[in-house]
C-alpha cells in the first residue's frame, strides 16, 4: 500500500518503520516545519497515496484532518486530546463521502481490557465496602492528561456501574510507554486490573491495520468497531 505518514515524532517513525517492514511504501512522511496549517496536504503532494495515518499534536490534528478529507484520502489518527471537535470532523466526512478512522489507543491488548473493565465493573456493582479508581502513567512528553485511554476505561466503568465515580490520577515522568489501572481497594484485599503498554510498536501495528482496513469503508470508525464489528 502507498501511504503518507503526518507526524514525524515517535509515532509516526514508529508507524514508518514497521510499514516498511511489512512491504508498504511511505510516499511521504510529512513534519511540522512543511506543514503549517496543513500546507502539505494537498491532493498534488499526496496523489497516490491510499491512506494517511496521523500522529500529530492535539493543536495540530484538527486542521490536518479537514486537509486530508478535503483532499479524498482515507484517514486513520491516534493523535489524542481533540474529542470535542470530532461531531464537526464527523460531519465534513459525510458531507465529502470520507473515511475517517480514529482510536486513542491502537493496542489491540487495551480494547480487550476495557471489555474486561467493563465485566469487572459490573461484578463491584454494590460492593459499597470496595473503593474503585483508575491510575494512568505516561512518559514526560505526553501532553494532555487523563489519557484518552483513562477517559475511556472511566466510561466503560461507569457505563457497567453508573453508581460511582471512577476518578482517575494521572502520572507524566521518565519514558514510561503507557500504563492504566483500575484498582478496587477494600477493607482488607485489593483487586487490580492492569495493561502496561512494552513499546510503541503495539500502537504502529493496530494503526497500520486500520490503514489497511479502511480504504473503501465511508464515514466514521473507531478502532473498536473494527476489531469487534458491533459486538459489544
Ligand atoms: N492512538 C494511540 O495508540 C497512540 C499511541 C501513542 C501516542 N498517541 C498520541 O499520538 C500523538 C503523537 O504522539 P507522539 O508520541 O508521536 O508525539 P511526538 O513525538 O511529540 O510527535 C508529534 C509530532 O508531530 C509533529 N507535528 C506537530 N504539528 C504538526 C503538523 N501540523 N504537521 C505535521 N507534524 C506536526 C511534531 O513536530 P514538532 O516536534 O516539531 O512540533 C512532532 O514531531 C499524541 O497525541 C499522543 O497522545 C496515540
Amino acid at each position: 500500500m502507498r501511504l503518507a505518514i503526518i507526524g514525524n515524532g515517535r509515532m509516526g517513525r514508529a508507524v514508518a518503520e514497521l510499514a516498511e517492514e511489512r512491504g508498504h511504501i511511505v510516499q511521504a512522511l510529512i513534519g511540522r516545519e512543511e506543514n503549517t496549517a496543513g500546507a502539505a496536504l494537498t491532493r498534488e503532494r499526496l496523489g497516490g497515496v491510499e491512506a494517511a495515518i496521523e500522529f500529530t499534536r492535539p493543536d495540530a490534528v484538527v486542521t490536518n484532518l479537514e486537509r486530508l478529507i478535503d483532499a479524498g484520502i482515507p484517514t486513520v489518527t491516534g493523535t489524542t486530546g481533540w474529542s470535542a471537535e470530532l461531531p464537526r470532523i464527523a460531519r465534513l466526512v459525510e458531507a465529502r463521502g470520507g473515511s475517517l478512522l480514529h482510536a486513542a489507543n491502537f493496542s489491540i491488548g487495551v480494547h480487550l481490557f476495557l471489555r474486561a473493565a467493563r465485566e469487572l465493573a459490573a461484578r463491584f456493582t454494590g460492593r459499597a465496602e470496595f473503593e474503585a479508581f483508575i491510575l494512568e502513567e505516561h512518559h514526560t512528553a505526553k501532553r494532555d492528561a487523563p489519557s484518552g485511554t483513562a477517559i475511556a476505561l472511566r466510561s466503560e466503568a461507569r457505563e457497567a456501574d453508573p453508581a460511582r465515580d471512577f476518578p482517575i490520577t494521572s502520572v507524566r515522568a521518565g519514558s514510561i510507554p503507557g500504563t492504566h489501572v483500575l484498582t478496587y481497594d477494600g477493607p482488607h484485599e485489593t483487586v487490580a486490573l492492569s495493561h502496561v503498554a512494552r513499546s510503541r510498536r503495539g500502537f504502529a501495528a493496530g494503526a497500520l491495520a486500520a490503514a489497511e482496513w479502511l480504504p473503501g469503508r465511508a464515514g466514521v470508525h473507531d478502532f473498536e468497531s473494527m476489531l469487534f464489528g458491533g459486538d459489544r
